[in-house]
């Protein structure tokens, strides 16, 4: 699993003049099957969340309200995707390292988990996220060594 393997997906909208309507369902549309929701709310201003990877759990975060950035690392590049609509989520694929910033006033992060929560399927140190994608087969591409040049991306902003 790789960074280019983490990407935007649409969230099915029905619009209706009453106030719209967004799903989230396990099926083909869907990178994996749905086993656990929690949300991040009340974020003070300039508090950072993450800072972490998962060995095995699978991700879809959404901004159910207002924005924030989520800076993802799979060991070689870098990407940062601006979340701030409830009908586009981020899928996280294992083994990313992700620091979730930039929160705006009242902002909503919900996140669609593959598992149970799972202390051990963390990895909460960065030079052990390291080694593990190093030296453990994880790594991205088989091509690219630690100290090879990373790339650095940001994702353009979803449009209203
Ligand atoms: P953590 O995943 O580190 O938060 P974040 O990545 O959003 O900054 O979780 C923070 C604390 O909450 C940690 O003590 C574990 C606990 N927790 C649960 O008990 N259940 C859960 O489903 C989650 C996500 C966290």
């Amino acid at each position: 699993m790789a960074l280019a393997d983490c990407k935007m997906i649409n969230i099915p909208r029905i619009t209706d003049p009453r106030g719209n309507l967004s799903f989230i369902e396990s099926g083909p549309a869907f990178p994996f099957s749905l086993k656990r929701v929690y949300y991040l709310y009340d974020v003070p201003g300039g508090s950072e969340r993450g800072g972490h990877a998962h060995k095995r759990l699978k991700q879809f975060l959404i901004a159910m309200s207002g924005s924030f950035d989520v800076h993802l690392d799979d060991g070689k590049d870098e990407k940062t995707f601006h979340l701030n609509r409830p009908y586009f989520g981020l899928y996280v694929c294992p083994m990313t390292w992700r620091r979730i910033d930039n929160f705006s006033s009242g902002s909503v992060c919900m996140v669609v988990a593959s598992a149970r929560y799972d202390e051990d399927d963390y990895v909460r140190d960065y030079s052990d996220f390291m080694s593990l994608r190093w030296s453990k087969g994880l790594a991205p591409g088989a091509s690219f060594r630690p100290n090879s040049s990373r790339s650095r991306q940001r994702v353009p902003l979803q449009k209203a």
